[in-house]
C-alpha cells in the first residue's frame, strides 16, 4: 500500500465571529499559504490494528492507544473508523505536520482533524466525500469546543469563501475581485471555547444589549457578503473597522488586538478588525498589494509575532 496524504489549509473570519454561533451570518475564507498535512505509510511488519502517531510539532511520537482516550488526535482516528465500520485497521502511521500556528484564531485543530479524516479515509479505500469529511470535523470540534458555529470545518473543507449561517447549506462566494489581507498575530494563545464561553455568559445576563450587537454584526456581513463581490474594497475596509467596533462591545477585543487594528489603520489599511475567538490570536487589514510589504514591516516593528499575506480570490492558489 503506497503513502497517501491530504492537506488543509488555514482560515480566518472575514466578518461575523461569535455572532454566528448565535444564528447570524459570518464570511470566513481559507488562507493557503499556511496549513495542515497528514501522511499515511503503513507499518508491514507490525500486526494489525497498530497505529503509530508521529507529531513532531507537538512532540508527540506514540502509539495511538497509548494516548488518553480524550485526546484529539485519537478522537479523530476513532470518529474516522467508526464512520467507515473498521474494526481492526491495518498497522499504520500518521504523520501530521502543520504551519498553522496554534490557538490563533486561525483553524488549526480543525485543519489537522479535516487533513487526518482525508488521508486516513482514503487510505482504508474509503475516502469520504466533502460533505462527510467536514461533519466529521465538526463532531471532533464539539467535542472540545463544546458550542462551534461549524464555521471553520465549512471553510477549511471545502477551501472556499462561504457565507455561513449555522445550521442552513453552506452558500459559496464566488470572489472575482481579489482582495490582499494581511494577518498579524498577537503572539497571545486565545482557546476559542473560552472566549465563546466568556460571550454566553455575558448573553445570559444581559440577552437583549447581546442579540442587539449580534443583529448588527449579521447586517455588516451581509453587507460585506455585497463588498466583496462587487469588489468595492472602500466599503469593505470601513465594514471591516465597524465589525471591530461592535467585537470590541462584545468584549473579545484585547489591548494587543487594538493596538495591531490601529497601527494597521495609521499605515494605510483600508480597514482592520479582530479575527476569530478574539482576546489574542489574529488580526486582519484590508490593504492594498502596492502598500502590503509596509504595512506588513510597520506591523511586525509594533508587535506581531508573525505576519502573513493572502489574497483572496486568485484563481489557482493552490490548497
Ligand atoms: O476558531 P476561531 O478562533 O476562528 O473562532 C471561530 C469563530 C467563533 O465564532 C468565535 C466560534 C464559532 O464556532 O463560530
Amino acid at each position: 500500500m503506497p503513502a497517501i496524504f491530504a492537506l488543509a489549509p488555514a482560515k480566518i473570519i472575514l466578518f461575523g465571529e461569535h455572532a454566528v454561533v448565535y444564528g447570524r451570518p459570518a464570511i470566513a475564507v481559507p488562507v493557503t499559504q499556511v496549513r495542515a498535512k497528514a501522511v499515511i505509510t503503513p507499518n508491514p511488519l507490525s500486526p494489525p490494528g497498530i497505529v503509530l502517531i508521529d507529531a513532531p510539532n507537538i512532540g508527540l511520537n506514540a502509539q495511538l492507544e497509548n494516548l488518553p482516550v480524550s485526546h484529539p488526535l485519537r478522537v479523530v482516528v476513532a470518529c474516522v473508523l467508526k464512520t467507515l465500520r473498521v474494526i481492526t485497521p491495518p498497522s499504520l502511521t500518521i504523520r501530521i505536520t502543520s504551519t498553522i500556528p496554534l490557538a490563533s484564531g486561525l483553524g488549526s485543530g480543525t485543519a489537522v482533524s479535516v487533513a487526518i479524516i482525508r488521508a486516513l479515509s482514503a487510505y482504508l479505500g474509503k475516502p469520504l466525500p466533502e460533505p462527510e469529511v467536514s461533519e466529521l470535523a465538526y463532531q471532533v470540534e464539539k467535542i472540545y469546543h463544546g458550542n462551534p458555529s461549524g464555521i471553520d470545518n465549512s471553510v477549511i473543507t471545502y477551501a472556499k469563501p462561504v457565507f455561513f449561517i449555522r445550521n442552513q447549506p453552506i452558500q459559496f462566494i464566488d470572489v472575482t475581485h481579489p482582495f490582499t489581507l494581511m494577518i498579524g498575530d498577537t503572539g497571545i494563545k486565545s482557546p476559542t471555547s473560552s472566549v465563546v464561553e466568556k460571550v454566553h455568559k455575558s448573553w445570559h445576563t444581559n440577552p437583549s444589549v447581546y442579540e442587539s450587537i449580534f443583529d448588527k454584526i449579521g447586517g455588516i456581513t451581509v453587507e460585506g457578503k455585497e463588498a466583496v463581490q462587487s469588489g468595492n474594497s472602500l466599503i469593505l475596509g470601513q465594514l471591516l473597522n465597524r465589525n471591530h467596533a461592535l467585537l470590541q462591545e462584545l468584549g473579545v477585543s484585547s489591548p494587543e488586538l487594538d493596538h495591531l487594528v490601529r497601527i494597521a489603520l495609521e499605515a494605510g489599511a483600508l480597514g482592520a478588525k479582530l479575527s476569530g475567538g478574539g482576546q489574542g490570536g489574529n488580526m486582519i487589514a484590508l490593504v492594498e498589494p502596492t502598500t502590503a510589504s509596509k504595512i506588513e514591516r510597520i506591523l511586525q516593528d509594533n508587535g506581531a509575532v508573525r505576519t502573513i499575506i493572502t489574497s483572496i480570490g486568485k484563481v489557482g492558489q493552490p490548497v
